[in-house]
């Protein structure tokens, strides 16, 4: 049985005050709640102490993310955060590989690789996102293209360092654009993520939760999540409006 997770990317939304109430809604929201789904949020670096604090205080069943971290250890890289300095403050989780910080930021399989492994020594996990763009769809490479971000990267860990990573699988044309790949997609790609990490890494590759994200919202998450290779949801705008979190969260 593969782990199910619904983690909340708020990406670089809220001021500390907002962030807060945000919480303190999802804890409100998630009291009475029984459920087996893990819950990541990964608010901006700026509220991880306090929103940590929070959650620990009131024993919040929510686990802890950072959107970003450092591909270096530490030293002189003027406005960088390392990932120690994430566990430091309770992170469990950094995601790597958003496709906006590979499109906006210059992000490359190199960098990847060398957060992955700083990420992991910390002894976190990384939420490594993958995806394609819209015309490696429309001239059918989406497969190729996604295969080869496994390979650049993913490949390149031991069995032990891999069983850690949870994958995001993101089609680029689907983020923010209120389109979503259908069920049917999504599954498709996710069976075909899983078979690529299988080739390399054999029955590692069962335990490896894969999350689908890209304007996933309450009204299509059950039949997303129905699907056989889907285990979660990396929920970027739906993350930041409690309700639509939680109601994520209960579609499984
Ligand atoms: P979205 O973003 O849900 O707003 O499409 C998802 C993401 O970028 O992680």
């Amino acid at each position: 049985m593969r782990r199910k997770i619904v983690a909340g990317n708020w990406k670089m939304n809220t001021l500390l005050p907002e962030g807060e109430l945000l919480v303190k809604q999802i804890e409100f929201l998630t009291k009475e709640l029984e459920t087996d789904v893990e819950i990541i949020i990964a608010p901006p670096f700026t509220h991880i102490a306090t929103l940590g604090k929070y959650i620990k205080d009131y024993e919040m069943n929510v686990s802890l993310a950072a959107q970003n971290c450092a591909d270096q250890e530490h030293g002189a890289y003027t406005g960088e955060v390392s990932a120690k300095m994430l566990h430091n403050l309770g992170c469990k989780y950094v995601i790597l590989g958003h496709s906006e910080r590979r499109e906006y930021y210059g992000e490359n399989s190199e960098s990847l690789y060398k957060k992955i492994n700083l990420v992991l020594n910390e002894g976190m996990s990384p939420i490594f996102c993958i995806g394609e763009r819209l015309e490696e769809r429309e001239s059918s490479r989406h497969f190729e293209v996604v295969s080869q971000q496994i390979k650049d990267v993913l490949y390149r860990l031991r069995g032990v360092e891999l069983a850690k990573v949870i994958v995001a699988y993101e089609p680029v044309w689907a983020i923010g654009t209120g389109k979503t790949a259908t069920a049917d997609q999504a599954d498709e790609m996710h069976a075909y993520i899983r078979r690529v990490i299988g080739d390399k890494f054999g029955d590692y590759s069962e335990n490896i939760p894969i999350l689908y994200g890209g304007s996933c919202k309450p009204s299509n998450a059950k039949e997303i999540f129905g699907k056989e290779d889907v285990d979660g949801g990396l929920i970027g705008g739906a993350s930041l409006v409690a309700q639509d979190f939680i109601g994520i969260i209960k579609s499984f």
